[in-house]
């Protein structure tokens, strides 16, 4: 059956919708994606949706189980795991979110991945092909969300502060010099496709900066370095489709140097998180507008967070977005959107109906693999 009909047909019959909900993957946020996961099965509308955890292990395998068995010391953010003895499966492509092992079809998947093979575009690809709706950003703004070089260069082109920066593409290529003339001291060195503050350094000095280039050549073909700028970091959350809406913003008070890995999720009391940011009503409407503009620039859709730096000077500079952002209950995302009137069950069923709309605002696409407005009504592979 046309997946969109049957998930109308869901909704009409009160059948329950089956959610496929995607966490662990490749990515350092491993852990923080299991602990996201576990939460959201736990607060999801059981009433509407029936949910399908599939847990991708470190080393890419999918695996299905039932909610109870699929991970190890739940509740313990330390020693959570992925439990391994669950079925291997895999997506079919085209053909509306079955999964290999045939126990049905899931009606729209939620991944929550961070990272490369996660949250740019790739997992999106294969969810387009398997032909089902997903939350999030689609290939495309996945894909420029993660790679900072192309994220900055888009708010550059569009007026949007954002600190300045150069771009190499082998260690060999890094000029001191040229860093110093253009950026000043100290600089940020970042691999372009990564998140969590994986291999992202700070250099004072030309001796530094050889150093952490090296580093963050270790996990991309290609980095930045970056202008240091001072100044308070202030996050925003997005929510929509064609007309998105932002949240109150909130602060990040790292104890650390910056917010670097180690004060991410190493360190207990690495940063503290500041809700509602303390802001006057003019700074907070230019926040949550610049985190609108932000976000339909860089083609988003579904849910983003826009990181940001508040300098001494009142001047906004954005930092990033995070396409997929964390998802703990205590996470900033969630957060945000719980300070600003929905709460974390609610903020899920929202995220689940604009990914089916969206899906079927693309399904009547007279491109789409099953045009709906094909006059003949036929699947063209005679299903
Ligand atoms: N240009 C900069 N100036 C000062 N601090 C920075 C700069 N860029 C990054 N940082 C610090 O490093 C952290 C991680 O950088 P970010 O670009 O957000 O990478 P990631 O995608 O890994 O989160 C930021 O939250 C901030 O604390
Ligand atoms: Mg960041």
């Amino acid at each position: 059956m046309h997946a969109c009909i049957f998930i109308w047909y869901s909704y009409t019959m009160d059948k329950k919708i089956r959610v496929g909900i995607l966490f662990g993957g490749l990515s350092a946020e491993h852990e923080v994606s299991l602990q996201s996961a576990q939460n959201v099965i736990d607060a999801i509308d059981k009433q509407k949706y029936e949910v399908i955890p599939i847990g991708i292990t470190k080393k890419g395998k999918w695996l299905m189980g039932n909610e109870s068995e699929l991970l190890l010391n739940s509740n313990d953010p330390k020693l959570i795991a992925l439990n391994q003895v669950n079925e291997e499966i895999s997506l079919v492509p085209s053909c509306h979110g079955q999964l290999s092992n045939n126990p049905g079809a899931v009606d729209v998947v939620f991944p929550i991945l961070h990272g490369p093979m996660g949250e740019d575009g790739t997992v999106q690809g294969l969810l387009e092909l398997a032909c089902v709706p997903y939350v999030g950003a689609g290939v495309l703004g996945s894909a420029v969300g993660m790679d900072k070089d192309v994220m900055k260069r888009l708010l550059r082109d569009a007026g949007i502060p954002t600190a300045d920066f150069l771009v190499y593409r082998s260690v060999d290529d890094v000029d001191g010099l040229e860093v110093e003339a253009k950026l000043g001291w100290p600089v940020f060195v970042k691999p372009v496709n990564m998140g969590s503050s994986v291999g992202v350094n700070k250099a004072s000095n030309e001796s530094e900066l050889y150093e952490v280039v090296k580093e963050a050549f270790s996990y991309d073909t290609k980095i930045i370095v970056e202008e240091a700028v001072e100044g308070r970091e202030i996050e925003c959350a997005v929510l929509g489709n064609r007309d998105p809406v932002a949240s109150i913003p909130g602060e990040i008070v790292p104890a650390h140097d910056f917010y670097s890995y180690e004060a991410k999720y190493i360190d207990e009391n690495g940063a503290a998180l500041k809700i509602p940011a303390e802001l006057d009503a003019e700074k907070v409407e230019e926040v949550q507008g610049l985190a609108v503009r932000v976000f339909k620039l860089l083609e988003c859709s579904g849910l983003g967070r826009v990181d940001f730096f508040l300098q001494p000077d009142g001047e906004l500079k954005v930092i990033e977005i995070n396409t997929i952002p964390g998802f703990t209950k205590v996470s900033m995302y969630p957060q945000l959107w719980e300070h600003s009137g929905i709460p974390y069950t609610e903020l899920i069923d929202r995220l689940i109906k604009l990914a089916i709309e969206r899906f079927e605002s693309e399904q009547s696409l007279r491109t789409h693999l099953f045009w709906a407005g094909d006059p003949t009504g036929n699947d063209p592979d005679g299903h």
